[in-house]
């Protein structure tokens, strides 16, 4: 959450009083002067002391595995939604997912009511990975791993950055392969696949950054992440 947003919700403080508070060095993070109200915080990450009060923050981080059928919104007309996969007891206003899956796509989504991790994790620059499990119907070759490696081009043209494309079963009807990609284009893997005459028949998103999707964690559910899958995203606190 944005430090001035922390400290106006736990201070109640005034315009006024939080430029004062930021220009007299009486706001400490990690015990250090931060100057920046818009610096995102999290007090399960960060020791947040204003004018010597400690404060706390109450953010939502739940790891989902998103079954087919299900859509990355937070309201559907139609279908169901990551959000509504998410129990009474843990739902919040401010939940969303972060980065979208097709429906018809499988894996892990990071749902939270941190607007700015979501805003950093998904930015062109910074070059968060994607893993994915991909089943296609058609053989993959050495060929188009060396087509993803060098940047597919799609039919309209656009051109991706190198991608990591690993062959695990090849199969004139069918391969599977798992495919590493650090952007996040409108159905990028599909169409991918689609460039080099192939199409997808089965996408699982089995990575997101540091975030791994957990082989316990059945189809459907959710869990809070970690305080070590938490830390592994601090880096993305800006
Ligand atoms: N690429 C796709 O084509 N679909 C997804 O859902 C995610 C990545």
């Amino acid at each position: 959450m944005r430090l001035d947003k922390v400290i106006e919700q736990q201070l109640n403080t005034s315009r006024k009083e939080m430029k004062r508070l930021f220009q007299q060095g009486k706001v400490l993070v990690d015990q250090r002067i931060e100057r920046r109200p818009e610096r995102n915080v999290d007090s399960a990450l960060h020791q947040i002391m204003v004018a010597g009060r400690q404060l706390e923050t109450q953010e939502r981080y739940y790891i989902v595995n998103k079954p087919n059928g299900v859509v990355t919104a937070n309201l559907d007309q139609q279908h169901q939604t990551v959000i509504d996969l998410i129990a009474p007891r843990d739902q919040h206003p401010d939940l969303y997912a972060v980065g979208r899956l097709d429906r018809d796509t499988e894996g892990l989504v990071l749902v939270t009511t941190n607007g700015q991790l979501g805003y950093d994790l998904l930015h062109p620059s910074k070059k968060v990975t994607k893993r994915y499990e991909v089943v296609v119907n058609d053989l993959v070759t050495p060929e188009d791993v060396v087509a993803f490696a060098t940047g597919i081009t799609f039919h309209g043209g656009v051109t991706c950055k190198p991608a990591d494309l690993t062959i695990i079963d090849a199969r004139v009807d069918r391969s599977f392969a798992s495919l590493e990609i650090a952007e996040g284009k409108f159905h990028q893997v599909k169409k991918m696949f689609l460039a080099r005459g192939k199409k997808v028949i089965q996408l699982k998103r089995t990575a997101m950054g540091s975030l791994v999707l957990p082989d316990d964690l059945a189809v459907g559910s959710y869990r809070s992440l970690t305080q070590e899958e938490l830390k592994g995203l601090a880096a993305h606190f800006r």
